[in-house]
C-alpha cells in the first residue's frame, strides 16, 4: 500500500526548510509527537511535574501497550529506557558470565556493545567471538552454525549497523538461537520504525531500540523488550525501589515484569511523546514504511553508483535507508559540512561505532545519508546535483 507522502510532509513542520538525511542519527519530529512533548512540559511548569505524572497516568501507561504493539509481544515485557545502549546494558550486565564463556556476535556490531564484550571479557575471562561474515558482507550463518558449542551463553548482534545499510539476517539467527537453546539479545536501534520488527518472528529474546531514530521520537527515550520466560532470571546490574520495592529494612523483591531495567526517575515527557511516536510510525504501517525506505534508498544508491569518485560502503544482501559512501575528491567530514552549507544535513560515520566492521574492511570514514519515508525524490535529486557540484570543484582544485 502507498504511503500517504502528503500527509507525512504536511505533519513534518520544517521539512521544507531542510533536506533531512540523518535520520539514522535523529529524526525530524512529526508534528504530533513534537506537540505533545512540549504540552507535557507545559503541564509539567503549570501543575507541577508530579501532579502532571498523575493527570497523565493513561498516557504514559500507553507507552507500553503501543511498544508491545509494535514489537508483537506483551505489555509486560516493555520498559521505557532513555536510550538504546543503557537498555541493551541492563539486559547484557544481567547475565552472569564464567571464565571460557563464549558470546557470539558479528562484525557489525555497534561499539559501544563491544566495549562491554570486552569488559566481561577483561572481568570474567569470557571469550569474544566475531562470527565472520559471508560473501555478501552479512552475518555468515553456517560459520556462525558451526561455532555453537556448550562454551557459547550468549548470542547477540546488531540487526542494523550504525554505519552501514545492512541488514543482518536476525530471523535466521534467531532460528539457530533458539535449535541451540541459546538466549539471543538483539540491538535493533536502528531497525524500529524503519521496518517491521516482530520478535516471535525474529526469536530473539531481549531487543533495545531508541525513540529519536527511526521512530521519530524525542531524544533521550529508548525502550526494552524481555521475554517473558526470561524475564525473572535476569536481575539487573542496578536496582532501585521501582524495579525492587523494599520490603522489610532488610528485603526487596524484584519486579515480575520487565519494569525491573526502569529506573524510578524518567523523562516522563518524552515517554507521553515516545507513546505517540509509535502509534504514529504505525499509523502508516511498518511494511508501507520500509516499501517507500526502499524506494528512495535504492534510488540514492543507483544515482551514487554512477558518480564519478563515488564508492558505495553498504553490504548485505538486504540493505536499508541507510545510504553509505566515499568520494576520492572529497573527505566525508568535507562533503558533510558543505552539504550543511547548502541546506543537507548528513553524517558520518567513523571511529568507535563502526570500528570493528570499518577496521576489517579498511574503511575509516564514511559519509551517511539515512533517509525516511517523508523524504522525497526532489530532495534527492537536489542532493545529487549539489554532490555532484562540490566533486567536480573538489577535483578541479586538485589539477
Ligand atoms: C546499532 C546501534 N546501536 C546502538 C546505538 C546507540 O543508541 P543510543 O544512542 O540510543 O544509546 C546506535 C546509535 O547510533 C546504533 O546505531
Amino acid at each position: 500500500m502507498d504511503l500517504d507522502i502528503k500527509r507525512a510532509r504536511r505533519e513534518t513542520r520544517h521539512c521544507e526548510e531542510v533536506v533531512h538525511f540523518n535520520n539514522a542519527g535523529a529524526s525530524l519530529m512529526p508534528v504530533p509527537v513534537s506537540d505533545r512533548l512540549h504540552e507535557y512540559l507545559r503541564e509539567e511548569e503549570r501543575f507541577g511535574g508530579y501532579e502532571t505524572a498523575e493527570r497523565e497516568q493513561e498516557a504514559l501507561e500507553h507507552f507500553y501497550d503501543a511498544g508491545a504493539t509494535l514489537l508483537h509481544c506483551e505489555t509486560s515485557e516493555i520498559a521505557f529506557m532513555e536510550n538504546a545502549t543503557r537498555a541493551w546494558e541492563m539486559a547484557f550486565y544481567s547475565f552472569k558470565f564464567s571464565p571460557g564463556d563464549r558470546i557470539l556476535t558479528s562484525l557489525a556490531e555497534y561499539g559501544s556493545n563491544v566495549v562491554a564484550y570486552n569488559q566481561q571479557a577483561k572481568r570474567y575471562g569470557v571469550e569474544v567471538v566475531f562470527v565472520p561474515n559471508d560473501e555478501y558482507g552479512q552475518l555468515d550463518l553456517r560459520a556462525m552454525e558451526n561455532l555453537i558449542d556448550d562454551r557459547v551463553k550468549l548470542i547477540s548482534i546488531s540487526h542494523i549497523p550504525t554505519g552501514g545499510g545492512l541488514i543482518n539476517p536476525a530471523a535466521a539467527v534467531g532460528k539457530i538461537a533458539k535449535a541451540a537453546g541459546i538466549p539471543f539479545l538483539l540491538d535493533a536501534c536502528q531497525s524500529l520504525g524503519q521496518l517491521p520488527v516482530h520478535v516471535d518472528e525474529i526469536g530473539c529474546d531481549i531487543l533495545c531500540g531508541t525513540g529519536r531514530k527511526y521512530l521519530r521520537g524525542p531524544r533521550a527515550t529508548g525502550l526494552l523488550y524481555v521475554r517473558k520466560d526470561l524475564i525473572e532470571s535476569l536481575e539487573p546490574p542496578l536496582l532501585d525501589q521501582h524495579a525492587a520495592p523494599l520490603i522489610s529494612p532488610t528485603e526487596y523483591r524484584i519486579r515480575p515484569d520487565a519494569k525491573r531495567f526502569e529506573n524510578w526517575e524518567q523523562y516522563f515527557a518524552g515517554k507521553a511523546a515516545l507513546g505517540v511516536a509509535i502509534d504514529y510510525a504505525l499509523s502508516y504501517g511498518l511494511e508501507a514504511i520500509q516499501g517507500r525506505i526502499d524506494h528512495l534508498s535504492g534510488l540514492l544508491r543507483s544515482k551514487l553508483a554512477q558518480m564519478e569518485g563515488v564508492e558505495l560502503t553498504d553490504e548485505g544482501v538486504r540493505q536499508c535507508g541507510i545510504v553509505t559512501f566515499t568520494a576520492e575528491q572529497m573527505s566525508p567530514s568535507d562533503i558533510k559540512r558543505a552539504l550543511a552549507e547548502a541546506g543537507i544535513n548528513v553524517s558520518t560515520s567513523k571511529g568507535s561505532g563502526s570500528l570493528v566492521s570499518f577496521s576489517h574492511r579498511g574503511l575509516d570514514e564514511v559519509v551517511r545519508a539515512s533517509l525516511h519515508y517523508y523524504n522525497t525524490e526532489e530532495e534527492i535529486e537536489y542532493f545529487l546535483t549539489t554532490l555532484r557540484g562540490l566533486l567536480s570543484r573538489a577535483s578541479k582544485k586538485v589539477r
